[in-house]
């Protein structure tokens, strides 16, 4: 199997790694790189488990090739944290909006993404920016709340 060096940023950091030929983003952040945050749901675009920030733009890691990232910024939810849990992180925590979390760093990135372009999304705009991410514990709810909470500066403030 033939295998290509990669270089990019994760999170902040410089990184280098080989991918395999036609191996996914995914597979090459968990299995290659070790960032098991992104999480292996469907593997056909359907959950939102694998979400991950490609220059800042949400992305599905599940369907887009490794090797494109060659270059380019990625951020996983293995960033949010530095010293302490970031605004999200707490938000999540105070809602419960995390019960068996599968979803959890999906769409902690979907909902970074979102604040980075709109620091003040209304509901319906949280609610379109995490429409591509399942959530099968929590009814949403409490997801969309934390992501106001941040937005409203309840949390993080
Ligand atoms: Fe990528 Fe489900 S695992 S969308
Ligand atoms: Fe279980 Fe969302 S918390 S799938």
């Amino acid at each position: 199997m033939a295998m290509k060096p990669v270089t990019f940023t994760l999170n902040g950091l410089a990184k280098a790694a080989f991918t395999e030929d036609g191996q996914n983003l995914l597979d090459f952040l968990r299995r290659g790189v070790g960032d098991m945050a992104p999480k292996y749901g469907c593997g056909q675009g359907g959950c939102g488990a694998c979400t991950v920030l490609l220059d800042g733009v949400p992305h599905l890691s599940c369907l887009t090739l490794a090797e494109t990232v060659e270059g380019r910024r990625v951020d996983t939810a293995s960033g949010l944290a530095g010293a302490t849990i970031s605004p999200l992180q707490e938000a999540f925590m105070d809602r419960f909006a995390a019960q068996c979390g599968y979803c959890t760093p999906g769409m902690l990135m979907a909902a970074t993404a979102l604040l980075a372009k709109n620091p003040r999304p209304n509901r319906d705009e949280v609610i379109e920016a995490i429409s591509g991410n399942i959530c099968r514990c929590t009814g949403y709810e409490p997801i969309i709340a934390a992501i106001l909470d941040v937005a409203e500066g309840r949390v993080g403030a």
